[in-house]
C-alpha cells in the first residue's frame, strides 16, 4: 500500500485502472480511524478493484471554536490499518495541496437542509464537508464512496449533492458501528473521561428506548423526543438537539407519525465533548 500526498501523483496513480475499466472505491476519512472507518473500508475492498482511503482533515468543515487544533492525528498508524484492512492507496494531501489559494471561494452548498440539525450549531460545516467531499470525487474520479451512517445528516446531503449535480459515483451508506457498550465509534470518543463515557451510553439507551415505545405504537413525535431527552438528562449530558426526522426528506416531523419512515438524530454534549448518534425507527 502507498501513501501518496499530491492531487497530481493520485490522478497519475489512477489513470492505468480507470483505462483498463477497473472500479475504484473511495473512503473519505479525516484520519484518526477507527473501527467504524475499518467498516466502510472493508465494504470497499469487498466491492470495488481499487480501494482509496483519504486523510484529510479539512479545516474548511470546522468552526472557529471547534476542536481542529486537537483532532487526533497519526498517519502512520491510519495507514496500517488501511493497509491491513486490504486498501490499496491512502491519499494524505496538505491543506496547500487542497487548498492553494486559502479558503476557497467556490463552494457547494445545500442551501435548503445545511442550516438544519448539525448545521444550525455549525455553521459552515456542511458546506465544508459538501466542497471537500465534491473535490475529492473529482480528484479520484471514484466509481463508489462509502459513508458511515453515524453521520446521518452528512450522508443525506451527499447523496442528495451526488444526484443534484450529476456526480458518476454510487454512494454507500454503511450502519453505525458501536462499542459493545452500545457507544458509537467515534474519533471524539477519545476525549471523554471514563465518566463522561459511562453517561455518553444514555443516548444510545435512549434511542432504544424511543425506537422500543414505537413499536409498542408510541406515535406522537413529542413523546418519542422526551424518551430520548430524559434519557440524556438522567445521565448529566447537555443535549444539543433532539429530532424525528423524515427519512425520505429530513424535514422535522411533528404531531403524530403515520407510516413514513423516520429517523431520531441526536446531538448532545457529555464534558466538552460533543457525540451525535441515531436511529431509524422504522
Ligand atoms: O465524516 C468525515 O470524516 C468528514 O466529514 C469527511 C466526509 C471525510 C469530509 O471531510
Amino acid at each position: 500500500m502507498q501513501i501518496i500526498k499530491t492531487i497530481e501523483s493520485l490522478r497519475k496513480t489512477l489513470k492505468p485502472y480507470k483505462l483498463q475499466d477497473k472500479t475504484i472505491g473511495l473512503v473519505p476519512t479525516m484520519g484518526a480511524l477507527h473501527s467504524g472507518h475499518g467498516a466502510l473500508i472493508k465494504e470497499s475492498v469487498k466491492d470495488c478493484d481499487i480501494t482509496v482511503v483519504s486523510v484529510f482533515l479539512n479545516p474548511i468543515q470546522f468552526g472557529k471554536n471547534e476542536d481542529l487544533d486537537k483532532y487526533p492525528a497519526r498517519l502512520e498508524a491510519d495507514a496500517k490499518l488501511a493497509e491491513s484492512l486490504g486498501a490499496d492507496y491512502v491519499f494524505a494531501p496538505s491543506a496547500a495541496e487542497m487548498y492553494p489559494d486559502g479558503d476557497p471561494t467556490t463552494m457547494v452548498r445545500n442551501e435548503g437542509l445545511e442550516g438544519l440539525y448539525c448545521g444550525a450549531y455549525r455553521p459552515g460545516h456542511f458546506r465544508g464537508v459538501l466542497t471537500v467531499v465534491s473535490k475529492l470525487f473529482i480528484i479520484t474520479g471514484a466509481n463508489r464512496a462509502y459513508f458511515g451512517e453515524k453521520d446521518y445528516q452528512q450522508v443525506f446531503l451527499i447523496e442528495k449533492m451526488a444526484k443534484d449535480l450529476n456526480f458518476d459515483i454510487e454512494i454507500h451508506r454503511v450502519p453505525i458501528v458501536r462499542e459493545e457498550s452500545g457507544l458509537a465509534l467515534s474519533s471524539r470518543n477519545e476525549y471523554l473521561s471514563d465518566e463522561e463515557k459511562k453517561n455518553s451510553l444514555g443516548i444510545h439507551e435512549g434511542l432504544l428506548k424511543a425506537k422500543n415505545a414505537y413499536s409498542n405504537g408510541e406515535r406522537r413525535v413529542s413523546e418519542l423526543r422526551d424518551i430520548v431527552l430524559k434519557s440524556i438528562l438522567s445521565n448529566h449530558g447537555m443535549v444539543q438537539y433532539v429530532e424525528v426526522v423524515c427519512q425520505e426528506t429530513l424535514q422535522k416531523c411533528t404531531g403524530c407519525l403515520k407510516d413514513e419512515k423516520v429517523t431520531i438524530l441526536v446531538a448532545a454534549f457529555f464534558g466538552k465533548t460533543r457525540l451525535i448518534d441515531n436511529v431509524q425507527i422504522n
